[in-house]
């Protein structure tokens, strides 16, 4: 080990907490130390080279080679105003950036908040709801309808509104009540290969839950286009105009948490514009910056404005860092470089050649399902393909991560392997890369797969407590 490979691996052994992390794994392994990054390579500390398959976390929208391009912006604001925030006053930055994302957004949607985060932007969204809710004569209106298995964040407002039961546990109580509803998986759901029975199952089972809780007490739906935990599960047709629908009718308002699914993940500037549906509020943060700055909001539509502007409420909510100027100038860059290189049509492109790519893995048998949109894809790996038997217990744990994990890793691919709900592999690489990308990635995923396939049929079969996170969020 060289001297500085050696004093890094030392110090962040010491002084270093890794998020979602079994800490005790590196009492012995070394730590994944990642040094700089290229295009949509990432390098570590010995140089190795990796495709990074997961865009960092879902964020690094236009890969690691705009640095320049975004931090000469960020210097330029820096030695003008480095620092002014959006409590009571406001600065042209910010005030740029949100006329920049309402010119993008659905139609009616024209008023931003910024926050410093997805958790944020979560639960300054349910605020605002509630608030809304107030104004109009609503007070009781305080829960919330999500979904099974969704990823909202974890601080604990947007924990509420997780539905992943291992992030949860550890703080149960918690704060604001919240009913989880089945999400769109139809690779496990009975009615799943009919999809016009399934996207009926489904809302009324969205349906159902909100009569149960008193409608007159329930604020907000939240829920994401396709939803990232449990692996790309997009909506069957007609799902979120039923949302809409179903919201519309009981004064709910409906929230299309968009922290991974905008700024281009699906091609579109968000996803409700993919689908076809206009919410009342869309969560945003990650991909805004390409990742180089921290950063979310919320984007309203004038319905929900309407009450902070007309004198009935004011928005109790604020952050220091939100809506930060060197953040705003990056923000508006990244998005002049997403325009300027056509980067949403180079993800509509490529989504064929994704699918594609990996859908010819599923004459591996472990592949039970592959699914996804834009450059958003996951397989949902099984025990046995016929009666779709998922992997379960302390053996696809080894499976998982001895196994797959070390394979795809010795090959070059960052990815996720996660087995919070059924277990999947999950693809999103930078939104800038090139289809023969997928090709590639496709080509390790094989020869990956292939060995945890055979790996499987050697051990027995495993059975007990579900197998714990092998990767973070
Ligand atoms: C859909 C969604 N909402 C909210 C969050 C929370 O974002 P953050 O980690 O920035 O707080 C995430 C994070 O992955 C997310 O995927």
């Amino acid at each position: 080990m060289s001297g500085e490979k050696d004093r890094l691996q030392r110090l962040a052994k010491q002084h270093l907490m890794l998020h979602f992390s079994d800490m005790t794994a590196y009492d012995d392994d070394e730590m994944t130390i990642i040094e700089r990054g290229e295009g949509v390579h990432v390098f570590d500390q010995d140089g190795r080279r990796f495709i990074d398959g997961l865009s960092g976390l879902y964020c690094v929208a236009l890969g690691h080679s705009h640095g320049d391009e975004i931090g000469e912006a960020a210097h330029q604001q820096m030695k003008s105003l480095s620092y002014s925030s959006n409590w009571t006053i406001a600065h042209p930055p910010a005030i740029e950036l949100a006329t920049r994302i309402s010119d993008l957004a659905p139609d009616g949607m024209n008023r931003v908040f910024f926050t410093s985060g997805g958790s944020e932007s979560v639960e300054a969204a349910w605020k605002m709801a509630v608030q809304w809710q107030q104004a109009n004569g609503e007070p009781r209106r305080r829960k919330v309808i999500a979904r099974k298995d969704a990823y909202h964040g974890v601080t604990m407002g947007a924990l509420s509104f997780t539905g992943i039961p291992y992030c949860r546990a550890p703080f149960d109580p918690l704060g604001i009540p919240t009913t989880h509803v089945s999400n769109t998986n139809a690779y496990r759901h009975p009615q799943g290969d009919d999809e016009e029975a399934f996207c009926a199952a489904l809302l009324v089972g969205v349906e159902e839950a909100i009569e149960f809780e008193d409608p007159s007490t329930v604020a907000m739906l939240i829920a994401e286009p396709v939803q990232n935990a449990g692996g790309c599960l997009t909506p069957p047709a007609g799902y979120w105009q039923g949302l809409r629908e179903i919201c519309d009718r009981h004064g709910i308002l409906l929230c299309s948490d968009e922290v991974i699914c905008a700024y281009g993940r699906l091609g579109e500037w968000f996803g409700a514009q993919r689908y076809d549906y206009v919410p009342d509020m869309i969560t945003f943060a990650k991909g805004l910056t390409g990742a180089h700055f921290s950063m979310g909001g919320v984007l309203m539509h004038d319905k929900v404005a309407e009450p902070f502007f007309d004198g009935r409420a004011s928005y109790n909510n604020g952050y220091t860092f939100g809506g930060h100027p060197v953040g705003s100038v990056m923000a508006l860059k990244a998005l002049e470089i997403m325009e300027r290189d056509d980067v949403l049509g180079n993800v509509r492109r490529n989504e064929s050649v994704a699918s594609e790519a990996l859908n010819g893995l599923r004459d591996i048998p472990i592949v039970g399902d592959v699914r996804g949109a834009g450059h958003f894809w996951a397989l949902e790996l099984v025990r046995d393909p016929d009666t779709r038997e998922p992997f379960s217990g302390p053996g696809a744990e080894e499976l998982f991560k001895d196994v797959l994990s070390e394979a795809l890793f010795d090959r070059g691919l960052i990815c996720r392997l996660d087995d919070r709900a059924d277990p999947i592999v999950q693809i999103a690489p930078p939104l800038v890369a090139e289809p023969e990308l997928f090709g590639e990635i496709a080509g390790i995923l094989r020869e990956g797969l292939e060995i945890a396939w055979d790996h499987a049929q050697e051990s027995p079969r495993a059975h007990g407590s579900p197998a714990a996170s092998i990767s973070p969020i």
